[in-house]
């Protein structure tokens, strides 16, 4: 783990169903993100439960998120909510997701117009980028990860980095329980950061914070979270269950006690 915080990202994606179930989510992650204040976590709710969770979070440290943004900031954008509308609520969101990618169009050329947007709006932005199962299997992780970093910072400059996050993602660790080995995770993080680097330069590649994201869950969060590089994770499935999410924050916490001791 990075000397930095450690960020757990809680994205819901389109879940729950029902409001209360959202409320009783919110309240118990709440209550053990407290217990444990050296822990970032981040709740990105769908767009309809934004207010009533940022009002179940108020007097907290949790940041709250959107999943998804336009570019632009007001006018005629059916279905669109806007980075500025965010953030007048949240301080965060997710770009480039890659079921964003699969199910609606989303590029790298957006992902870059959405996260010039968020920036300049004053969000923090989860860009995420992750190759495909066949892209993986044709080992073509390393360009595919090049490329989307590249597409996706484009109009970024070093200024931003302290409001950059970049989640690496592997499309075949998402929600299928087969979680990206350790070493795999470290070297693709390790060349995000140097990507980066390249890009807005070695200060910025310092400051932004890397995740990992796929299949994390209370059992396997510890050998993400312990690697050199790695500042946390964007968790899915397992953010919608609180205990399982609460122990993520625990066994988050003992290893970057543990860094920390250390460095
Ligand atoms: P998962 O999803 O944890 O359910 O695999 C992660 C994500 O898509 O962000």
């Amino acid at each position: 783990m990075n000397a930095g915080r450690p960020l757990l990202a809680a994205n819901w994606k389109m879940n729950p169903i029902d409001p209360g179930d959202a409320a009783d989510l919110v309240r118990a992650v709440a209550a053990k993100a407290a217990e444990h204040p050296e822990v970032d976590v981040a709740i990105f709710p769908p767009f309809p439960w934004l207010l009533g969770v940022h009002e179940l979070l108020e007097n907290t440290q949790i940041g709250l998120g959107g999943q998804d943004c336009y570019w632009e900031e007001s006018g005629a954008y059916t279905g669109a909510v806007s980075a500025a509308m965010l953030a007048q609520m949240c301080g965060w969101v997710i770009v480039g997701h890659s079921e964003r990618r699969l199910h609606f169009g989303e590029t790298d050329d957006t992902v870059a117009k959405k996260t010039a947007a968020a920036l300049a709006a004053g969000l923090t932005v989860i860009v995420c980028v992750g190759e495909t199962l066949l892209e993986h299997e044709n080992h073509e992780t390393e360009a595919v990860i090049e490329r989307q970093v590249r597409g996706g910072l484009a109009e970024c400059s070093a200024d931003d980095a302290r409001r950059l996050v970049l989640a690496y993602e592997p499309v075949w660790a998402i929600g299928t329980g087969r979680s990206a080995e350790p070493e795999h995770a470290y070297k693709t993080m390790r060349l995000i950061r140097n990507t980066v680097g390249g890009l807005i330069g070695q200060g910025a590649a310092r400051l932004i914070r890397v995740l990992y994201g796929g299949s994390t869950n209370a059992g396997n969060v510890e050998s993400y979270v312990e690697l050199p590089l790695c500042d946390g994770c964007l968790v899915g499935g397992a953010s919608l269950k609180a205990d399982e999410f609460g122990r993520m924050i625990e066994v988050t916490a003992e290893v970057y006690s543990k860094t920390a001791a250390r460095s």
